[in-house]
């Protein structure tokens, strides 16, 4: 697989994982997921584009707190990643966007490149699981997203016929 594509997908597995256990561990979750948010507040995707500039340019200064030889080292940078993270996830929701949301993802990707473009196999993050391991990785916040899916459906059918 090419290295970039490797440790922008390990990335995305972060990201993943942090709405997993978001939705896990709130019941609400679920539903914020697929349902509009409770509040009246229209997404403005022209701020949310500002919002999301500021926590980029935020990343850009502690990013550059992280010393060169380190930047591709997840180890190195992970709490500044978190905070990037959730700046993004705060901010979108302040203003009343979903998130994550395309615009957000566009715009986390547009960061990945920025910041780890030079990344190579030599300098990567983590030792590399085997291929199993890996397509394990990337099967199971697959099946689980889809299964959250069905129980939803099914969970709203339900209250369909209870009503
Ligand atoms: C969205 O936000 C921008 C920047 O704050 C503002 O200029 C614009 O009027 C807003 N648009 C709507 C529809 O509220
Ligand atoms: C990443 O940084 C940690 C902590 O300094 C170090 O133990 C590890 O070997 C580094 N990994 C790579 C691939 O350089
Ligand atoms: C990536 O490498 C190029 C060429 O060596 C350099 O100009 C650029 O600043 C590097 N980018 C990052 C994010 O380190």
């Amino acid at each position: 697989m090419d290295p970039n594509l490797l440790t922008l997908f390990k990335l995305s597995l972060i990201l993943v994982n942090t709405l997993m256990t978001r939705g896990l561990s709130d019941a609400d979750g679920v539903d914020l997921l697929f349902t509009q948010r409770p509040w009246l507040l229209q997404c403005n995707q022209t701020l949310l584009l500002l919002e999301m500039e500021r926590c980029g340019e935020q990343f850009s200064i502690d990013m550059n707190h992280v010393h060169p030889d380190d930047r591709c080292n997840l180890t190195h940078f992970i709490r500044e990643y978190h905070v990037f993270s959730f700046c993004t996830e705060m901010n979108a929701e302040r203003i009343g966007c979903f998130w994550p949301n395309p615009a957000v993802e566009r715009f986390i990707i547009s960061i990945h490149k920025h910041f780890f473009s030079n990344c190579s196999l030599e300098h990567v993050v983590f030792v590399d699981p085997p291929d199993v391991t890996l397509t394990l990785l990337i099967l199971v916040p697959v099946f689980l997203t889809l299964a959250m899916v069905v129980l939803v459906v099914w969970c709203s059918k339900r209250s369909d016929i209870l009503a």
